[in-house]
């Protein structure tokens, strides 16, 4: 008998119809956007796979909770519940609450980071690292070789290369290392995962040397479910377990409540620390609030808790992987380059094999997004040549090795059939890649490019029919 197919864990309750437009409709709205699918208005997409960020579907529990909120300025119960759920499930002494990672962010590196420090990571991610330079830092990327490479076929991607990290600190000293900031999966590489061995190896050379280890805890859960699949010993682990032992390798951890905790906003700080825990509360009220609410209404404490709670049911977790391999199992089917082995929240296309008739500079990866969403409704987001920004000394473009498309994958939001749907749209655009046509950029912010940068079609059309 073949394999069984399983379905959603969950029925649904409320629907929230969908505007689909028609392609005349579509090529509009992408022209009014400047070909930067950031641009575009929600009403004009049909499936958003912009961002697994704020994009959850609460549950019916979660949506309960929001009524019983304890919207007290100081001493909410509902900051008391939340703080319960994160000491529970990721077993840290001390919380604190932000509005979401970056706010966590912020304090964690104000507080650790000084003039001429080194934040080792695996692979940056864009606030994670702004927040490691604005306080003077410098990031190292000690990431292994092979999670630059979208074709290497590796259970754990997202792990560290001790050797790497272990030479930075021959090299700078452990001094000069406020913390190692090991991401949990690593967005930026695909959503891979680290294993448990690497984690614990991470750990013990930090001990050794007196340097903590700061997880980006932000797709925590994700990550279990890659070491319940993949590592020798916990097939039989339930998730809740392999997390407590993840958190049990570091000394803390900054978190977006957005993803993996099931919410729309919120996020936290939290560690064993007390003296790094004291001095967290004293910063929280500057950036946040008080250290009960952080910047979050109470209501949102009391989704997120509960969120926390169904993230780490088995079978929630199960199908949230899976359905991002159902609809990566089908473009590898179809030979569509991307990054493999599919990650955790999101599939990752190779924009310059996909587009190989283009050069780097005609935004590949941008111009396969807004191919995308004219020829289905589907919006994914850049990330390659414009995303990386232009080189401060030179003023050239940053040329990045990944040229992307990310098509990510909100938890709890779309069934397999939208996924079929995506499926059949970048496989129809791959036959007829040779007729997808560069951009050039009309306008250009300076910071962020990505978010507000205006493109348009290097010849008549973007899409030939
Ligand atoms: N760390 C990682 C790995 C992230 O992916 C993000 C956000 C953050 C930290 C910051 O958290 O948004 O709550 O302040 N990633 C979103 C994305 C924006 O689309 O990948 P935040």
């Amino acid at each position: 008998m073949t394999k069984r197919r399983t379905a959603e864990p969950y029925k649904i309750k409320a629907v929230e119809p969908l505007n689909i437009l028609s392609h005349e409709e579509r090529k509009q709205a992408l022209e009014k956007a400047g070909y930067n699918t950031f641009l575009l208005d929600s009403q004009d997409v049909y499936i958003d796979l912009l961002t697994d960020s704020g994009t959850s579907a609460m549950s019916d529990q979660q949506w309960g909770s929001l009524m019983v909120g304890d919207e007290a300025y100081a001493g909410s119960k509902s900051w008391y519940r939340l703080q319960e759920a994160v000491r529970e499930v990721y077993g840290y002494k001390y919380v604190l609450p932000t509005h979401q990672g970056r706010g966590a962010e912020n304090l964690l590196s104000q507080l650790k980071v000084k003039d001429g420090d080194y934040v080792p990571g695996n692979m940056y991610f864009t606030t994670t690292r702004a927040h490691q330079e604005l306080n003077g830092g410098t990031f190292v990327d000690v990431i292994i070789d092979e999670a630059h490479d979208p074709n290497a076929e590796l259970d754990f991607k997202g792990n560290v290369d001790l050797n790497k990290l272990q030479n930075l600190i021959m090299e700078v000293g452990a001094e000069r290392i406020p913390f190692v900031c090991l991401a949990v999966t690593v967005n930026m590489a695909g959503g891979q995962p680290v294993s448990m061995a690497n984690m614990r190896e991470v750990y013990e050379l930090c001990q050794e040397h007196g340097i903590d280890v700061m997880y980006d805890a932000t797709r925590c859960v994700e990550n279990a479910y890659f070491i319940k699949e993949r590592e020798p010993g916990y097939q039989n682990t339930p998730i809740k377990d392999i997390l407590k032992e993840m958190f049990a390798y570091s000394d803390g951890c900054t978190m977006s409540g957005k993803k993996d905790a099931l919410v729309n906003i919120g996020g936290f700080l939290a560690m064993n620390d007390e003296e790094l825990y004291t001095r967290s509360r004293e910063l929280v009220v500057v950036y946040e609030g008080m250290p009960t609410y952080g910047g979050m209404a109470g209501r949102d404490m009391e989704a997120m808790a509960q969120g926390i709670y169904e993230s780490v049911d088995d079978h929630y977790i199960e199908h949230r992987i899976q359905q991002v391999r159902y609809l990566g199992d089908q473009l590898i089917e179809a030979g569509i380059p991307m990054v493999r082995p599919i990650g955790g929240h999101a599939i990752f296309l190779d924009a310059r094999a996909f587009l190989d008739h283009l050069d780097q500079d005609q935004f590949p990866a941008q111009a396969l997004a807004a191919a995308l969403y004219l020829d289905s409704g589907v919006r994914a987001m850049e990330r390659g040549i414009v995303s990386a920004g232009r080189n401060k000394e030179t003023g050239e473009h940053n040329k990045p090795k990944l040229e992307m498309v990310r098509l990510t994958i909100p938890r709890r939001v779309y069934t397999n059939n939208h996924m079929d749907v995506v499926a059949d749209s970048v496989i129809e655009l791959y036959q007829k890649r040779h007729q997808i046509k560069g951009l050039q950029m009309d306008y250009e912010p300076p910071t962020l490019r990505f978010f507000n940068a205006r493109f348009s079609p290097k010849e008549v059309a973007l899409l030939e029919n």
